[in-house]
């Protein structure tokens, strides 16, 4: 099973991706927790270049960027793991790249959606939580951290980006789940487990 946690920055996923894990693995389950941008020396590599505040590209080399990464990370561990029968969970996945370079820097989404195809070997996650924020919180939990470059931009990107995760929501209704991100650590926790447990059946 492939389980990917999406949302806009700070909204605590990989907070949730732990914990997750965690309780997978009290059950029994092989787990193994990965992020995108990352996961292969190849990926942490990209991830380094993406988030530099201090670089600057268009955003079809950053979109590249970001399917570089993934088509290394899905072929050299996702795919591999899930054929070993282990649960994978991904702190984001290819709704990130839709909702980012498609909301959020305007590249048609069906171009993004044909990279997102061949980057991810036609894989699609089983199960997606998204945690919605609203910009208000973003922008408080913002100010408390030094930023990466992706987190530089500013609020009308973040509301593109926002609004783009609740399309994607819209669009996918099986597979996203939408989990208040303003919440407790532990409440959203205990939604994603009753979740994945109705999932699981
Ligand atoms: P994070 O792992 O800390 O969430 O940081 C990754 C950043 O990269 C975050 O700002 C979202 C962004 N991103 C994209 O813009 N497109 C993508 O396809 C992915 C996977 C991440």
């Amino acid at each position: 099973m492939f389980v990917t946690f999406e949302g806009i920055d700070l909204a605590g996923k990989s907070t949730q991706a732990e914990l997750l894990e965690e309780y997978l693995k009290t059950k029994g389950f092989d787990v193994v927790t990965l992020r995108e941008p990352g996961g292969t020396e190849v990926s942490e590599k990209i991830r380094e270049i993406l988030l530099n505040p201090r670089l600057y590209f268009n955003s079809f080399t950053e979109l590249f960027l970001f399917e570089a990464s993934r088509a290394d990370l899905v072929r050299k561990i996702i795919k591999p793991k899930l054929e070993q029968g282990c649960i994978v969970i991904c702190d984001r996945f290819w709704d990130s790249t839709i909702a980012y370079q498609g909301y959020g820097r305007n590249i048609p989404l069906n171009f993004i959606e044909m990279c997102n195809l061949y980057a991810s070997d036609g894989l699609e996650p089983n199960l997606t939580f998204l945690l919605d924020l609203p910009l208000d919180l973003v922008l408080e939990r913002l100010k408390t951290k030094s930023t990466d470059r992706m987190e530089n931009e500013d609020k009308d990107f973040l509301i593109r980006v926002i609004n783009g995760f609740r399309e994607l929501s819209k669009k996918y209704p099986n597979r996203i789940h939408v989990v208040d991100g303003s919440d407790t650590i532990e409440n959203i926790h205990q939604k994603i487990i009753k979740i994945l447990n109705n999932y699981i059946g």
